[in-house]
C-alpha cells in the first residue's frame, strides 16, 4: 500500500458532548481500554497504511502529542500533526491535509468512528481503481443521524445529509478513500446550512463525476459523537475485547 496517505480527523469542539467535552477534545475520551484516537489509527496501520496525519483543534491539541508521540505503539516511526483553527467542517479540514497528501491519494477517517474488523480489502479495490473516490457503508437502524445514499442498481445516485426521509437504510460511514482532486473539489464547495463544508458535498461532486465507488463494512461500526453512540462504542469494543476482571 505504499503511496497511499492516511488522514485522520480528530477536532471539532465535541459539542454534542457537554460536559464532557469541556476539558478535553472528544477524540481523547476513553473507548473502553484506550482513548478514542487510537482506534482509527489502528484501523489506518491493519490496512497497511503508515504515513498518517492527524488534524485536530480547539484547546487540547497539544494533548495528542503528549499522548501518541510517534505512534511507538502502533508500530509506527512518525506522526504528522495539523491544527483546524475554529469548526468549519469536515471539508475545511481535510483542506489542511493538501500539504501533507503530496499529490499522493489519501484514505481519510473520522476520528470517532470505531469498526469491529479491517478496510484492508476496500483499500485494495481503491488501489486498483486508480482515481476517483470510494466511500464505505453501513447498514443501521437510524439513517437519519448520518450522510444517506440513494442507490439505483448497483450505483450511488446522491447523498444527502441528515435527511428527514433516509432514501435507504445504509449511513455513509466516516471513511472515505480520494484521488488527489478532492482538494480541488473543496475549494469549490460553499457552506452548508450548518456554517461548515460537508463532505457529503465533496462525495456529491464525485458522483456527478462518475467516480464514486462503495462497498459494504464488514463487521459492526459506530461513531461516538454522541452519548449513546459513544456509549454503544465502549460496549462493542469490550465485547470484542472482553473484560479483565474474569
Ligand atoms: C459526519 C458526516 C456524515 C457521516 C458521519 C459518519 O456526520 O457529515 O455524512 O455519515 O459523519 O460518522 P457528523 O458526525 O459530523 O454529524
Amino acid at each position: 500500500m505504499k503511496g497511499l496517505k492516511g488522514i485522520i480527523l480528530a477536532g471539532g469542539l465535541g459539542k454534542r458532548l457537554h460536559p464532557l467535552t469541556k476539558i478535553t477534545n472528544k477524540h481523547l475520551l476513553p473507548i473502553f481500554s484506550r482513548p478514542m484516537i487510537y482506534y482509527p489509527i489502528q484501523t489506518l496501520v491493519d490496512a497497511g497504511i503508515e504515513d498518517i496525519l492527524i488534524v485536530t483543534g480547539g484547546m487540547h491539541a497539544g494533548e495528542f502529542l503528549r499522548l501518541l508521540g510517534n505512534g511507538k505503539e502502533f508500530g509506527l516511526k512518525h506522526i504528522n500533526y495539523t491544527y483546524q483553527e475554529g469548526e468549519g467542517g469536515i471539508a475545511e479540514a481535510l483542506r489542511l491535509a493538501e500539504h501533507f497528501a503530496e499529490g499522493s491519494s489519501i484514505v481519510v477517517i473520522l476520528g470517532d468512528n470505531i469498526i469491529e474488523k479491517n478496510i484492508k480489502d476496500s483499500v485494495s479495490g481503491f488501489i486498483k481503481q486508480k482515481t476517483g473516490a470510494k466511500i464505505l457503508l453501513k447498514e443501521v437502524e437510524d439513517p437519519e443521524r448520518f450522510g444517506v445514499p440513494e442507490l439505483e442498481g448497483d450505483k450511488i445516485v446522491g447523498i444527502e445529509e441528515k435527511p428527514k426521509k433516509p432514501k435507504s437504510k445504509y449511513a455513509v460511514t466516516g471513511i472515505y478513500m480520494y484521488d488527489n482532486k478532492v482538494f480541488d473539489i473543496i475549494k469549490t464547495l460553499k457552506p452548508s446550512g450548518r456554517g461548515e463544508l460537508e463532505i457529503t458535498d465533496v462525495n456529491n461532486s464525485y458522483i456527478k463525476k462518475g467516480e464514486l465507488t462503495y462497498s459494504i463494512l464488514d463487521g459492526w461500526w459506530t461513531d461516538a459523537g454522541t452519548f449513546e453512540s459513544l456509549l454503544r462504542a465502549n460496549n462493542l469494543v469490550a465485547e470484542r475485547e472482553g473484560g479483565n476482571d474474569k
